[in-house]
């Protein structure tokens, strides 16, 4: 019995990395730098097929691990997150706050996580500028981890903000950013259904985003 389950946790393993695989290099054909940069960034991308699968709490933690350590102004580290796990009595709250197109797809996400900031600084109560700025490099952070994790990780801003802020007690001078869909990829027999129906998304060119000393937009 062990050894059975041994073999089938290792053909899952096989199975996954193979999906990774495919995804990477589905990615690196289609999508082309102008400039050299990090293959951790230009593999970053938001699928939506996902398997239905829980995730470990070692893997949700690694998610908000790499958030933690995103850089912000004064080190004042306003991003919030709160999640709920496929299986819990949460789940249905938080899946009731996606509009029905994200509910299409979301509902084989493993978590679902919101993403909130704190408007003002900590050490002096004042208003922050920069506090989404903060919350959006955090976010960034998590994506990319989970990227490289083999996960799912897709924002959102298609939810109700004010049931969010109602319905999860958020306080006044907080402000809902985004919801995170996270989960394991499809696999397996999905995965050639999957490459045909996800968007593999391009990007401005460089001289549409970056002027050189005045701005030209
Ligand atoms: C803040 C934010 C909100 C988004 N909202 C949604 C959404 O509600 N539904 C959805 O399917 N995708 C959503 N997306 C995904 C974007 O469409 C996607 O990131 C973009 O097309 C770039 O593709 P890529 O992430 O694969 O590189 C959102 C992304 C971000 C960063």
């Amino acid at each position: 019995m062990l050894m059975y389950k041994r073999m089938v946790k290792r053909i899952s393993l096989v199975i996954l990395l193979a999906a990774v695989v495919a995804h990477k290099e589905v990615l690196s054909v289609k999508r082309k730098a102008e400039y050299k940069i990090l293959n951790t960034i230009l593999e970053r991308w938001s699928p939506r097929t996902m398997s239905g699968e829980p995730l470990s709490q070692d893997e949700l933690m690694s998610l908000f691990e790499a958030a933690r350590w995103a850089p912000s102004s004064y080190n004042n580290q306003p991003w919030r997150y709160v999640y709920a796990e496929k299986d819990s009595a949460a789940w249905a709250t938080f899946f009731n706050f996606l509009v029905s197109q994200n509910q299409g797809w979301c509902k084989n996400a493993g978590a679902l996580i919101v993403v909130i900031s704190k408007d003002t600084f900590d050490f002096n109560g004042e208003p922050s500028r920069t506090h989404s700025f903060d919350t959006g490099a955090s976010w960034e952070n998590l994506s990319i981890q989970g990227n490289a994790m083999g996960l799912v990780v897709h924002a959102m801003q298609g939810f109700d903000y004010d049931r969010v802020k109602k319905e999860l007690n958020v306080p006044d001078g907080y402000t809902v950013e985004a919801m995170i869909a996270v989960g394991k990829p499809a696999k397996g027999g999905d995965l050639e259904a999957l490459q045909e129906m996800e968007e593999i998304t391009q990007r401005k060119p460089l001289s549409e985003i970056v002027f050189k000393e005045t701005f030209d937009g």
